[in-house]
């Protein structure tokens, strides 16, 4: 039977493989994407994905259909810019996840999947105050956690409000943003790769990071959809590196400069295995395997 399926943020990097795998698992399904393309790229569409283009916050105007489940991802969604960005955050991911939120029980959803922050474990808990990006993230698992209680005290006390929760951890991969204010570091580190530059890293550069396959995450999300019930499915690369690391991976050489850092460690999450013992999610690809293999078929020229 085919099912209408919604993606939120489906033009960005991790979205866009969602679609893909959607796509190749049941190409009877209708899958749609809403994406106000503030870090989307029409070039990140999916062939026979249907794109409509707005905010979150519109999503009740903008999706007269009712989909069977909803992969939300159309957030503010990077960590450094978000003290700068503050006013976008907030509305993006405030005003906009809890449109979304209401749309869920408007339209009876059958299941909602989140794409959450692991910067909410980072620091003992205290990293979801360190930043508006992860405060905003970390607020919006309370409220899916907890609207779900809410609507038994509300007019329709009938509504089961089904969702899992993922967390993210850095995700890379095919259609990575490799420039821009908004872009990621290992496609950041492959631009300058192939300009034979420096490669730049915010001090101390011993912040460590999960480093975690886009398509792992996508697979993710979408056992989740399946499978998943309530909070706690990390998905995660369980080694960590630091930052120093990748460059040298990279093989170098590195430019040390001052810039937020983020978190100092991320390998000292609690790793649940939710995902792995319930969902039977694995990772595939190792970012330091993705670099050498980037690295071999791209050799430097002496
Ligand atoms: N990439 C990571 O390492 C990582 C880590 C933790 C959590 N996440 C979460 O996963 C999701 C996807 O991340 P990504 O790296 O693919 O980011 P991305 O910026 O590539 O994708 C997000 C997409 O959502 C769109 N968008 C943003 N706000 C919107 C809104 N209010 N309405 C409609 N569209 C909106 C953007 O234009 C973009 O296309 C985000 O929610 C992010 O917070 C990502």
């Amino acid at each position: 039977m085919s099912r209408t399926i919604l993606v939120t943020g489906g033009a960005g990097h991790v979205g866009s493989h969602i679609i893909e795998q959607l796509i190749q698992k049941n190409p009877e399904d209708k899958i749609i994407s809403l994406d106000n393309y503030f870090n989307g790229s029409k070039n990140n569409h999916i062939s026979r994905a249907e794109y409509r283009e707005g905010h979150t916050k519109d999503i009740d105007k903008l999706i007269p259909e009712t989909p069977d489940i909803v992969f939300h991802l159309g957030e503010y969604a990077r960590i450094a810019p978000s003290f700068d960005d503050i006013e976008q955050v907030f509305d993006m991911n405030t005003i906009g996840t809890f449109a979304v939120v209401e749309f869920c029980k408007k339209r009876k959803v059958s299941k909602l999947v989140y794409a959450a922050s692991s910067t909410k474990f980072a620091t003992n808990g205290e990293e979801r105050f360190a930043n508006p990006y992860s405060f905003t993230k970390a607020n919006n698992v309370d409220l899916i956690n907890n609207y779900g209680k809410w609507c038994k005290k509300m007019s329709n006390p009938d509504f089961e409000f089904n969702y899992a929760i993922c967390y993210f951890y850095n995700a890379f991969g095919p259609r990575e943003k490799g420039e821009g204010k908004y872009s990621t570091l290992i496609a950041k580190f492959q631009q300058l790769y192939l300009e034979n530059k420096s490669f730049t890293v915010n001090k101390p550069g011993t912040q460590k990071r999960n480093f975690t396959y886009v398509g792992d995450l996508a697979q993710g999300m979408i056992l989740a959809a399946e499978k998943g019930n309530g909070d706690g499915y990390t998905l995660n690369n369980t080694k960590a590196y630091s930052i120093i690391e990748i460059a040298q991976s990279f093989g170098g050489p590195i430019e040390y400069k001052d810039g937020y850092p983020g978190r100092q460690d991320s390998g000292d999450t609690p790793i649940q295995d939710k995902a792995r013992t319930e969902l039977g999610w694995k990772t595939t690809i190792d970012i330091i395997d993705y670099i050498k293999d980037f690295v071999a078929k791209h050799p430097r020229q002496k």
